[in-house]
């Protein structure tokens, strides 16, 4: 499989959210990546349905939604209902994780599990088979713009040789300090997705970059 790029609106002009959304349509994108944050869980406050619904309105590519908030089972039906073709928890913020599994499928979702720099790989076996996606953070959530975090790549091979096994088909997704520099060696530990907010929108041509970001050379790439 190619790998999948998926530009994060929060690094884009808010002031020109619909501008931003069309050049994504436009570009050789896959997803829009939809940060929603709470406060709580992660240090920051981005934004929550009226703009999600906004970005629905206008968005032609699947909506990819990392959900940075505690207890974000009381609301996968509305993020679902606003338009969500994935949503990711984080690992972290669940406690009945297999729950909050069933009931994202329920509401007609592809589910995700997002996993901070700190979370072991291991901790997901036992869901694995029952996921779609798993978010591995590369930085500690809650901001853009950060720097990667390099023992990513050993968590990646791990994930990934679980899933061979577990879950063959399981799109590992890669989120944090993401760009042209590191996203071929990404793909060769094993990753298949990639969240890219700052290298995408502070490039002096976006839909360049991100035509950039998916053809990338990935050599001895087994995704
Ligand atoms: C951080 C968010 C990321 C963020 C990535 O908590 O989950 O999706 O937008 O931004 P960059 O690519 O700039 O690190
Ligand atoms: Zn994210």
């Amino acid at each position: 499989m190619n790998h999948l790029i998926a530009p994060s609106l929060l690094a884009a002009d808010f002031g020109n959210l619909q501008r931003d959304i069309e050049m994504i349509n436009a570009s050789e994108a896959d997803w829009f990546h939809v940060d929603v944050m709470d406060g709580v869980f992660v240090p920051n406050i981005s934004f929550g349905f009226p703009v999600m619904e906004a970005i629905k309105k206008h968005a032609k590519k699947p909506l990819d939604v990392h959900l940075m908030i505690v207890n974000p089972d009381q609301y996968i039906e509305r993020f679902a209902e606003a338009g969500a073709s994935h949503i990711t928890v984080h690992y972290e913020a669940c406690v009945h994780l297999h729950r909050t599994i069933q009931s994202i499928h329920l509401a007609g979702c592809k589910a995700g599990v997002a996993i901070n720099p700190h979370t072991p790989v291991g901790l997901l076996k036992e869901v694995l088979p029952d996921l779609d996606l798993v978010l591995v953070m590369s930085v500690n959530p809650g901001f853009g713009g950060q720097k990667f975090i390099p023992n990513t790549l050993n968590k990646l091979r791990e994930l990934r040789a679980m899933a061979l096994n577990l879950n063959p088909d399981l799109i590992i997704e890669v989120d944090g300090g993401v760009g042209a520099h590191n996203l071929a060696s990404l793909v060769e530990a094993g990753a298949n997705a990639f969240v890219a907010g700052n290298a995408v929108f502070a490039a002096d041509s976006p839909e360049q970059m991100i035509s950039e970001l998916k053809n990338i050379r990935t050599d001895s790439v087994q995704a």
